[in-house]
């Protein structure tokens, strides 16, 4: 899903994205330290939290298919980088030792492949987190993205059960069943839904 050719494909909406996180980070500004992202791969979002001097930690349970593109990162030392070869799911008491408040970035509609996402993401976060979470939109263009990139994939990988790229996720439903209290933004793009939350309060 990372390849060079599938990101070339998906670029459209992998700049857009990138361009509502920045906003995401403007819209609920705090003094961050840590950035969490989601379906990383090739450790995505690692320069932004080294511009904006935040400890990135990484999760993706096929991290080692990335590790030489990661190898050639300049980590800080001191800030350091943490990657996790797990699937969210499988990640809650660890991320709540990450320094405070964080950003959680769902990259690459990778929300749409977590099951039961609200409670998920009750478990993991504190007050004052930032939650960004990006899935394709519903427009005539992202259609054809989408379908241009999993055609790519599917034919890259020539299996047997092509991916399947049905978008489940709905973020209107999915924030009814939060449990916990947030400030919410959805931005809507021509490629590109970001959801952005800010945790006001999370028992
Ligand atoms: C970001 S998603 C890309 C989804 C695809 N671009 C789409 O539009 O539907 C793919 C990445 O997420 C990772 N991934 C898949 N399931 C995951 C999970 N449950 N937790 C964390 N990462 C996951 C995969 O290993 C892969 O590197």
């Amino acid at each position: 899903m990372y390849s060079h050719k599938a990101i070339k494909i998906a670029r459209p909406f992998l700049d857009s994205e990138e361009k509502k996180v920045l906003k995401a980070i403007k819209f609920f500004p705090q003094k961050y330290k840590t950035l969490i992202c989601v379906g990383c791969g090739p450790a995505a979002y690692f320069n932004l939290a080294l511009n904006k001097k935040l400890k990135y930690v990484g999760i993706d349970p096929w991290i080692d298919l990335f590790k030489h593109r990661i190898s050639a990162l300049h980590i800080n030392k001191k800030l350091g980088a943490v990657f996790f070869k797990r699937k969210i799911e499988k990640l809650n008491v660890v991320l709540h030792k990450f320094r405070g408040p964080k950003i959680f970035i769902f990259t690459f509609n990778i929300a749409n492949y977590i099951p039961d996402l609200a409670v998920k993401l009750s478990k993991i976060v504190d007050k004052n987190d930032l939650i960004i979470i990006s899935t394709w939109s519903k427009t005539k263009s992202a259609i054809n993205l989408r379908k241009k990139y999993f055609t790519y994939l599917n034919r890259l990988i020539n299996v047997n059960q092509p991916f399947d790229c049905s978008l489940k996720l709905n973020l209107n439903k999915m924030t009814k069943e939060l449990k916990f209290q947030f400030e919410k933004k959805i931005i809507k793009g021509k490629y590109n839904t970001c959801l952005f939350m800010k945790v006001l309060k999370n028992e």
